[in-house]
């Protein structure tokens, strides 16, 4: 579904990706793991084409969307949900989703109905203003609204920054059966494993300067969790 290689990212003049090789199969969940200031935001905004690698290559389905704008990418099936949560104001709930469709012919389409199925607490505040939502209900429409979007991918960052342990068990709950439960392929971005655990098969271990220290399974982690702090030193 992706394929990341080999890709060096500078912001401002500063070399913040360095080298940086991963990939997520189709229906797969990946987790980037790393520390604070690592590179894993700034390799999301890569990918989606927000800060363009200048070397490198970056494939989508097998075509390459290296120099794509981020539209242009958005088009080929990828869907990116900041940590920070950007509800449009001055709309309501429903209008945040309705204005982030694009529909599909898929058999499993995403529409409005069965994004409120998922997140029955957007449905029940759909006429509510957005940005009078709790941080958690957030989240949740944000997630919601990519889903809108009817994307392939899904590059999600950090979803339980900012948000009390009891929110994030349900952000985490729901997010975990949308994801068993459709075709849709998982990019995440944690510093928390336990999160990382529960969402992702997968988990690049990012150390300083984007380095992969290790691509372990989540069963390797359960055996030994120690594991993270070896590479990580977390
Ligand atoms: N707009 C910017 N201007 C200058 N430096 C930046 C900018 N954005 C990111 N950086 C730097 O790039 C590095 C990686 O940042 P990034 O946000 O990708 O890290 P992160 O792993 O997502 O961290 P966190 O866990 O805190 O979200 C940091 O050292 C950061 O200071
Ligand atoms: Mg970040």
């Amino acid at each position: 579904m992706l394929r990341v290689e080999n890709i060096d990212t500078y912001i401002g003049g500063s070399h913040i990706i360095q080298g940086l090789s991963l990939s997520v199969e189709k229906g797969g969940a990946v987790c980037i793991l790393g520390r604070n200031g690592v590179g894993k935001t700034t390799t999301l905004r890569t990918i989606m084409g927000l800060t363009p690698p200048r070397s490198g290559r970056i494939l989508i389905e097998g075509e390459e969307t290296t120099k794509l704008p981020p539209h242009k990418i958005a088009r080929r099936g990828v869907a990116y949900v900041p940590a920070e949560r950007h509800i449009f104001p001055d709309l309501t709930v429903e209008e945040n989703l309705i204005l982030a469709e694009r529909p599909s012919d898929r058999a499993d389409a995403w529409t409005i109905d069965r994004v409120y199925g998922y997140f029955p607490v957007l449905s029940s505040r759909r006429r509510q203003d957005g940005t009078t939502l709790s941080g958690g209900e957030q989240q949740m429409l944000c997630i919601a609204r990519a889903l809108m979007g009817n994307p392939k991918i899904m590059l999600l960052d950090e979803p339980s920054q900012g948000l009390s342990p009891l929110l994030v068990k349900t952000v985490v709950q729901i997010v975990r059966r949308l994801f068993k439960e459709s075709e849709l392929t998982l990019l995440l971005v944690e510093q928390n494993f336990r999160i990382a655990l529960q969402l992702a098969k997968k988990h690049y271990l990012m150390g300083t300067k984007s380095k992969i220290q290790a691509i372990v399974s989540s069963e390797e982690i359960m055996k030994d969790e120690e594991i993270i702090k070896r590479h990580l030193s977390l």
